[in-house]
């Protein structure tokens, strides 16, 4: 989610206006992917990253997320939307761990996801299972010579979940910026120039449309399923 900054700076508004209209455009997609039948979402809200912008900029951010957590909790459950967080969690204020906490198990049963990544990196998700396998290989539990993609991967913060087969990034930027570095290694791709206040349902299908034609090999010659039927296919399980 790209481009909250240019969006307010475009409009002589201070940037949290621009984290405000971002925060909408969130509800909408979520709708866009219920529509599309698409179960898991995944929202790169806050990196580690982002800790060093200004303080103003950081507590504008989590009074934002507070609100929206708060104004939303019961609309995800009426939807039967599962909130997921991955990240470092335990840099958030303990209150806002706590709603976090409170709407997951909320909603912990349901199929539909939405993951939230907050202070998030991929690199620092990797060094935490690296963590976890060190600290099993220490206890005994297991051994170095088991450990494979299957032990790093089921080490994930959310390890269930698949990895996407679509990555949107609005606002222009070519670059992967730390997001889902382990799991995006044969992810779909799609940059639009759109930013993230602006993003709207248009924009989505554009999205798909694009993943749709493309050709998945994962590193094999022969095509595997067409993305243009999975998306078909998805649509008609919905409908
Ligand atoms: C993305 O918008 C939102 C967050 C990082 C929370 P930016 O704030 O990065 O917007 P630009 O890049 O300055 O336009
Ligand atoms: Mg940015």
């Amino acid at each position: 989610m790209d481009g909250n900054g240019r969006w307010a700076r475009q409009r002589g508004k201070p940037r949290l206006a621009g984290h405000e209209a971002g925060a909408e455009t969130v509800r909408c997609v979520l709708d866009y992917c219920r529509d599309a039948g698409i179960n898991y979402l995944t929202l790169y809200a806050f990196s580690t990253e982002n800790w060093s912008r200004p303080q103003a900029e950081v507590s504008g951010l989590m009074t934002l997320l507070r609100t929206f957590i708060d104004k939303y909790e019961r609309e995800m459950i009426e939807r039967r939307v599962r909130l997921r967080v991955i990240g470092r969690r335990e840099d958030l204020s303990s209150s806002l761990q706590q709603a976090l906490a409170r709407i997951e198990r909320a909603t912990a049963t349901f199929d539909r996801q939405l993951i939230v990544a907050l202070s998030y990196s991929g690199r620092s998700e990797l060094a935490r299972a690296a963590r976890r396998i060190a600290e099993e290989v220490k206890a005994g539990t297991l051994a170095p010579e088991e450990v494979d993609e299957a032990v790093v991967a089921a080490r994930l913060d959310a390890p269930d979940v698949p990895d996407p087969d679509l990555i949107i990034r609005t606002s222009g930027e070519l670059r992967i910026s730390n997001f889902l570095l382990w799991q995006c290694a044969y992810s779909e791709f799609y940059v639009t120039p759109v930013l993230w206040p602006d993003f709207r349902e248009a924009d989505f299908q554009a999205a798909l449309a694009a993943y749709a034609v493309r050709d998945r090999r994962f590193g094999s010659v022969e095509s595997g399923t067409p993305c243009a039927e999975t998306v078909r296919s998805k649509q008609e399980q919905e409908s």
